[in-house]
């Protein structure tokens, strides 16, 4: 392959909740994530001291992070995505000052990575929220809460200021629809009026923050990250054909405003004809005019939409519900594989916003055997990331400006439907199983070493 431009950043994702453990360590607060111990549709379990879970301690990156971070460094990271844990700079969410123990640990963390010349990618938000502001406030439903929110960015943007130059808003801040615990810290089963409201106080402190962020941190660069589930027509009827360009809308519409500073037509009349009113203030209006400099994403699967009923009801065993296509392979978990679809996602983006795109999130969560002699032989995985890799350099000679890739879950962690340790995303695999037995030891799997030979060929080593 021809190598990717000098300037692309190389690397891998991760999410405070599903790595670092210490879940009640050093002051932290209990988050939305901490009471979704079973996964993200599961009942809500409060937490009652004696109770379990396998996010309590995750894979223990709070206290083993500069082993990891040493690891990535050998893989050849230039940028590592990580989220801050609200509530270990704002325990409840609602506090006046911040907790220094919570922010001396993203100190020690930044200042690891800059000892490895790894740039940080910093979600500030990444499938998590103070609980209290849930239980007290309703979460998002509340407009109180984008005060709370504003105040914790410009927080960490002041503190980490010379440390981190490229920011994250909200983690996939379409799955609120899907999601609304997850996503905007309300039930699962709110009214449809409830959910966008909800969505637009998080769409207005997305803007605070992007604000915030210009004003105190001038040469940073802040983006929005959406879940990019693309979505095609079952067959060439042109119902199909409209029925998935508004399928498509409906996470579109969080980029658009984002972007563009302002809600879509399309979107306006859905409100319209379903007989959603929303509170959108003048001054909502004006902050949703700060947009993002670039567009981040996540991508693991497309998928198909139809107009016929039958195949509709089938079509339930994925997180975004959408049909299968015959056409593609799927992964142990029903995420169907599709490399092109990479493609056609990053000149959609480019074409839609004329904005840099960064892939911040890739890769297939599959079981690893570990073989007597101590190896693992991943090679389902390599194969993934390389098909998928091809196609961004395929992208880029479209013309698709790109900013970089990070690889979902570098190292192992706790993946966040189900919670479970056993789908592994990692070149790094961690002896822990999901009943959290296990040394938490670490060791080199076989796309180690493969992701190693990649960066340090700027993708010319990629299989086409
Ligand atoms: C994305 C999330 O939806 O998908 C991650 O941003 C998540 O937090 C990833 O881990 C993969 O999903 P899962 O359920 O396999 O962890």
């Amino acid at each position: 392959m021809k190598a990717f431009p000098d300037t692309f950043l190389w690397g891998g994702g991760l999410a405070a909740n599903q790595v670092e453990g210490a879940y009640q360590e050093d002051g932290k607060g209990i988050s939305t994530s901490d009471v979704q111990p079973d996964g993200m549709w599961a009942p809500i379990r409060e937490r009652t001291g004696a109770d379990w879970s396998i996010k309590d301690v995750a894979i223990d990156f709070y206290h083993r992070y500069p082993e990891d971070v040493a690891l990535f460094a050998e893989m050849g990271f230039t940028c590592l995505r990580l989220s801050i844990a609200w509530t270990r700079i704002y325990p409840n969410g609602d506090e006046e000052k911040p907790n220094d123990a919570g922010l001396a640990f993203y100190d020690r963390l930044f200042d690891e990575l800059a000892k490895h010349n790894i740039q940080p990618v910093v979600t500030l938000s990444h499938y998590e929220m103070p609980w209290t502001l849930v239980k007290n406030y309703g979460g998002w439903g509340s407009r109180q809460v984008i005060a709370f929110f504003e105040r914790y960015a410009k927080t960490v943007f002041n503190r980490y200021r010379e440390k981190v130059k490229f920011w994250l808003t909200f983690n996939e801040v379409n799955i609120s629809l899907h999601a609304p615990l997850t996503g905007v810290g309300i039930p699962d089963d709110s009214s449809k009026s409830d959910i966008y409201q909800a969505i637009h106080h998080q769409l207005v402190a997305s803007a605070l923050a992007v604000k915030a962020c210009h004003e105190i941190i001038p040469d940073a660069r802040i983006g929005n990250m959406l879940l990019g589930g693309i979505m095609y027509p079952l067959t060439c009827k042109p119902e199909d054909i409209l029925e998935t360009m508004q399928a498509n809308h409906t996470w579109q519409f969080f980029g658009d405003v984002q972007s563009r500073g302002s809600y879509p037509g399309y979107m306006l009349r859905y409100f319209r004809e379903q007989g959603i009113v929303l509170d959108i203030t003048d001054a909502d209006k004006e902050v949703l005019k700060e947009t993002v400099d670039f567009i981040s994403f996540s991508y693991y699967m497309s998928g198909c939409v139809t107009t016929d009923e039958e195949q509709n009801k089938r079509a339930r065993s994925n997180i975004l519900s959408m049909v299968h296509n015959p056409y593609l392979p799927a992964s142990d978990w029903g995420w169907q594989i599709d490399p092109k679809g990479l493609r056609i996602l990053l000149n959609t983006l480019w074409d839609r916003y004329q904005k840099p795109l960064f892939i911040v999130e890739n890769g297939l969560g599959a079981k690893d055997k570990v073989e007597s002699d101590g190896t693992i032989n991943d090679d389902y995985r390599i194969r993934y990331l390389n098909d998928h890799l091809v196609q961004v350099r395929e992208a880029i000679d479209d013309g698709v400006e790109m900013l970089g890739y990070a690889s979902w879950g570098p190292i192992d962690l706790v993946s966040f439907s189900n919670a479970e340790l056993s789908k592994r995303y990692g070149f790094i695999y961690v002896d822990r199983d999901d009943q959290g037995n296990g040394t938490l030891k670490r060791s080199r799997k076989k796309s180690f070493y493969w992701y190693r030979d990649i960066i340090a060929s700027k993708g010319e080593r990629l299989e086409p």
